[in-house]
């Protein structure tokens, strides 16, 4: 009798657990009907953030880059790519047309976490001094002229309020970085005084996000390069707009008629997106409550959170993995992506791989491969979620540019470039999110629509940008 009342014990468990997985799947549902609202609502937030300053969540940033990289760059320039747990720098000399980039050097340094929410000052001490040190690795050859003053494109890669294409006022933090003295600061200037600081030299002379360091590195290679995606820590999206189809810009109107806009898609919020307890929960104890909810449903930083967030409910809620919850599964953020990316991918016959992570990661042993199951059906349902997401985001941009449907006998291709870790490293949510994107658009338009892996495009976009915009560039050509 003690054995039957054990076993209906666990019975009843295990069916608690598989009715949280269940509610979370039916929670998590992304129907192409639902996609496509989605798909609407962002494109009704991109027309009212061009309409005025204020007018939607998506801050729709004018970025100042009004023509993109022809091939014509040339001369050597810099570039500083920060924006997430890394930073790079980079030294590129660029060839012209014919030869291209001629050569590519680049460093990356991991910023130290403690840098995050500290002071300006700090952060922007310890990047200066590690781009100091590159440029002293300079080669003698690379410089012809060792009087002329160097430039660097600077990719910083948050929510700035452009003031020109080498300015800019940094509006809010996101991603984990915390440093208030900085907010409503020129970061340009912040760089460029720490710089002096450390007796480096440059001029900095392109600010942009690594949506349009993305997009600009990827019209380089790709003319009909239209817009550019960043899933990584953070997601974001840039595309090219037509001026006229910016009334909130007052500014001269370029000789292109385009104008190169930082979405912040992030920050993006819509009734139609599939939130659940565990989305709420992970934002209202996050560094920035209430905002970037889009990003925190489908980045990098939050997919393994949210799993980690389930895997909880269901320690406590139906003992999953024994009588008490794994210590360490309480602690936030413990479970990264990476890791759960590893245990998605699994195809061990025995889950070798989730039994390794569950063990290492939030020190759970002893687990069956029927629970080892459920942990991938979970990981699969938050990153579908999060793919079939992004997807919907690329169609707005499509609807938005009239480029979701065929115009008669026009075949206009447009290509899409992507970047960051997620999509490069994380090959489920790659694919989900490209089937999704064609079904989405049905397959005669899926013809046209290229999606592109514009591998460290941010960096050498900044660095193009900068040689298009060299406040040099004219006294050289005359
Ligand atoms: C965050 C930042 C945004 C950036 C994105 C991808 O959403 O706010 O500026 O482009 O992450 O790195």
């Amino acid at each position: 009798a003690v054995v039957v009342r054990q076993r209906m014990k666990s019975s009843r468990k295990w069916a608690r657990a598989m009715a949280i997985v269940k509610e979370l799947d039916d929670k998590c549902g992304t129907p192409l009907g639902k996609l496509r609202q989605v798909a609407d609502a962002m494109t009704v937030e991109m027309h009212a953030g061009l309409a005025s300053e204020g007018g939607s969540k998506l801050k729709m940033i004018i970025s100042y880059v009004d023509n993109l990289p022809t091939g014509d760059e040339k001369g050597l320039f810099y570039a500083l790519d920060l924006g997430g747990t890394n930073f790079r720098v980079l030294r590129v000399k660029l060839g012209g047309r014919e030869k291209r980039v001629v050569k590519q050097e680049f460093e990356e340094v991991s910023t130290p976490p403690e840098l995050m929410t500290g002071t300006s000052a700090q952060l922007f001490d310890y990047i200066a001094e590690a781009l100091a040190k590159f440029v002293a690795t300079e080669s003698e050859d690379l410089h012809p002229e060792p009087n002329k003053q160097r430039e660097l494109g600077f990719t910083f890669s948050f929510p700035v309020k452009q003031t020109s294409i080498a300015s800019g006022t940094l509006i809010r933090w996101t991603k984990g970085f915390n440093i208030e003295d900085a907010v409503g600061k020129d970061v340009v200037q912040e760089l460029t005084k720490a710089m002096h600081r450390k007796g480096l030299d440059m001029c900095v002379t392109a600010l942009v996000n690594d949506t349009v360091g993305t997009l600009a590195g990827g019209r380089y290679y790709h003319p009909d390069v239209i817009a550019s995606v960043i899933l990584g820590t953070g997601t974001n999206a840039a595309y090219v707009e037509r001026t006229s189809a910016i009334p909130k810009w007052h500014g001269p109107l370029p000789k292109s008629g385009e104008m190169v806009i930082n979405m912040e898609w992030g920050n993006f919020r819509s009734s139609h997106l599939p939130l659940t307890e565990y989305d709420i929960a992970l934002d209202e104890e996050s560094l920035n409550p209430g905002e970037q909810i889009y990003e925190k449903m489908i980045s990098g930083m939050y997919l393994g959170e949210i799993v980690r967030r389930v895997l909880c409910k269901m320690a406590e809620e139906a003992s999953f993995f024994g009588d008490t919850v794994p210590p360490k599964l309480k602690t936030r953020f413990v479970l990264r992506t990476p890791d759960m990316s590893a245990m998605h991918h699994d195809t061990s016959p025995d889950l070798k791989v989730v039994a390794t992570k569950l063990k290492d990661v939030l020190g759970i042993t002893n687990t069956s491969l029927k629970m080892r199951k459920v942990i991938v059906e979970i990981c699969d349902i938050v990153a579908s979620r999060a793919a079939c997401l992004a997807a919907a985001g690329i169609l707005g941009i499509l609807k938005k540019l009239g480029r979701d449907t065929l115009k008669q006998g026009e075949k206009q291709k447009s290509v899409i470039a992507l970047d960051g870790g997620l999509y490069e490293h994380y090959a489920k949510f790659r694919d989900c999110l490209e089937f999704t994107l064609k079904e989405l658009v049905g397959d005669e338009v899926a013809e046209t629509i290229m999606m592109e892996h514009s591998m460290d495009g941010s960096g050498i976009g900044a660095a193009l940008l900068a040689a298009s915009h060299s406040p040099y560039l004219q006294e050289e050509d005359e």
